[in-house]
C-alpha cells in the first residue's frame, strides 16, 4: 500500500511516498481504509526526532484518521461493528501508545487499530472533518471544558491561537460565551482569527503582546479587577512568565504542551500574589471525541481546515507547519492523485 514514510529522523527531505507491506492485524484488530488523516504540531517534532519518544522506523506520520472498516482480525469479536462502518478511531492504543508517535501513523491507505478504539462517525460528518478532530479538537475540548471549565462572560487569552489546538480553543471559547483575545504571527492569520470570532487579536511577532493584553483586559490587581480569567498556554518558553503577568486574581492558566520550551523561567510572585491556578490537561477521552463529532453533525462546530492534500502533498504540508504558514488543520486524503488536492500556501 502507498504511504508517506521516513526511514530516519531529519528534515522534510526524509519524507517519501512509497509502497509499504499491508498492516499485519493482531488479535482484536480492525483494518481501516483511510479516507483522511491529519497532521498535528507533533508530526514535525517526531520527524526531527526532537522528542524523548522512540518511534519505530520506517515511520509513517499522522495520529488522526477517519475511514471505513475493511475487515477484522480472524477470530476477533467485532462487537457492534461491521465491515463498511465509518469510523474515526481514538488514536491512543493501550500498550502501544499514540498513533503517529510510538506506533505507525495513518498517512497511508490502510491502518490497523484495536476494535475498542473504534468511534462511529455520525451522518453528515465527512472523513476530512472527522480526521481533523481527535488530537487538536479533543485536546482543546478537554482544556476549555473539562479541565478549564470556561464560563460565559469570562475573558480567555489563547496564545498561538492559529494552529489546530488553538483554533479549536477559540471556537469552543466563543461557543461557551467567553470573550477571546487571540495571538497569531501574521496579518493574514489575525484576519482569519477575527473571522473565526476572536474579539481581540494581537500580533505576537510585532507587538509587546503583554502590554496589548493589559490595554484590553487591564493589569491584574489583588482585589480582583484586571487581567484575563483564563490563559491557554501550550507555547511555553519565555511566554510562560509573561502569561502570568496577564492573569487575573484567582485566574486559571491551562497547558497541554510546550512548543518552544518545557522548563521555562517562571515568576512565583505572581502565582502567590494573585492566587493564580496552574492547570494541566492531557489528551482527551473517547466520550469527549464523540461529543465533538456530535457537535459537528449538529452544525454547531466546523473544524478549521487549512488545506487538503494528497500523500505526495505531505512534504510541503509539513514544511508549511514548520514555517508557521498553516491556519487550523492540514488533512491528507490518500485517494487524491499525486497532482490533485490544493497544496499548502
Ligand atoms: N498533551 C496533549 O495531549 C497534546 C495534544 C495535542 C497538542 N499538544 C501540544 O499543543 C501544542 C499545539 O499543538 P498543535 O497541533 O495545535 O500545533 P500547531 O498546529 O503546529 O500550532 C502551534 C501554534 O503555535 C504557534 N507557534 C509555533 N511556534 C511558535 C513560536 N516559536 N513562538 C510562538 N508561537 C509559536 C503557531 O502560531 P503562530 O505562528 O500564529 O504564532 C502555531 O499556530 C503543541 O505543543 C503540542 O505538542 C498537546
Amino acid at each position: 500500500m502507498r504511504a508517506v514514510v521516513y526511514h530516519q529522523h531529519g528534515s522534510t527531505d526524509e519524507l517519501v511516498v512509497e509502497d509499504l507491506p499491508e498492516p499485519q492485524l493482531r488479535p482484536g484488530d480492525a483494518l481501516i481504509e483511510v479516507g483522511a488523516a491529519s497532521l498535528n504540531g507533533f508530526d514535525p517534532m517526531m520527524l526531527a526526532g526532537s522528542t524523548s519518544l522512540e518511534t519505530p522506523l520506517p515511520m509513517v506520520p499522522c495520529g488522526d484518521f477517519a475511514g471505513r472498516i475493511l475487515a477484522f482480525a480472524e477470530g476477533s469479536d467485532p462487537g457492534p461493528w461491521k465491515e463498511g462502518d465509518r469510523v474515526c478511531p481514538h488514536p491512543f492504543v493501550l500498550g502501544e501508545g499514540m498513533t503517529g508517535e510510538t506506533r505507525v501513523g495513518a498517512a497511508c491507505e490502510r491502518v490497523r487499530i484495536p476494535i475498542p478504539n473504534l468511534i462511529a462517525i455520525p451522518d453528515g460528518v465527512s472523513d476530512v472533518q472527522a480526521a481533523s478532530l481527535p488530537i487538536a479538537y479533543g485536546t482543546a475540548y478537554r482544556m476549555m471544558i473539562t479541565r478549564g471549565e470556561v464560563r460565559a462572560g469570562e475573558t480567555v487569552l489563547v496564545l498561538g491561537a492559529t494552529g489546530g489546538v488553538g483554533t479549536g480553543c477559540v471556537q469552543l471559547a466563543k461557543s461557551l460565551g467567553a470573550t477571546v483575545i487571540a495571538t497569531g504571527s501574521s496579518e493574514a492569520k489575525l484576519d482569519a482569527l477575527r473571522d473565526l470570532g476572536a474579539d481581540h487579536v494581537i500580533d505576537n511577532k510585532q507587538d509587546d503582546w503583554v502590554r496589548a493584553v493589559h490595554e484590553i483586559a487591564g493589569k491584574p490587581r489583588m482585589l480582583g479587577s484586571g487581567g484575563v480569567d483564563v490563559v491557554i498556554n501550550y507555547i511555553g518558553g519565555e511566554t510562560w512568565a509573561e502569561s502570568l503577568r496577564c492573569l487575573r486574581s484567582d485566574g486559571r492558566m491551562l497547558t497541554c504542551g510546550a512548543t518552544i520550551g518545557f522548563n521555562p523561567p517562571t515568576d512565583i510572585r505572581y502565582i502567590w500574589t494573585y492566587e493564580q491556578r496552574i492547570i494541566g490537561s492531557n489528551g482527551w477521552t473517547p466520550d469527549e471525541q464523540r461529543k465533538l463529532l456530535e457537535r459537528v453533525a449538529a452544525g454547531d462546530l466546523a473544524p478549521v481546515i487549512d488545506s487538503v492534500v494528497s500523500l505526495e502533498g505531505a512534504r510541503s504540508a509539513m514544511d508549511a507547519l514548520i514555517d508557521r504558514r498553516v491556519f487550523g488543520k492540514v488533512v491528507i486524503e490518500p485517494a487524491l492523485g499525486p497532482r490533485s488536492g490544493s497544496l499548502c500556501k
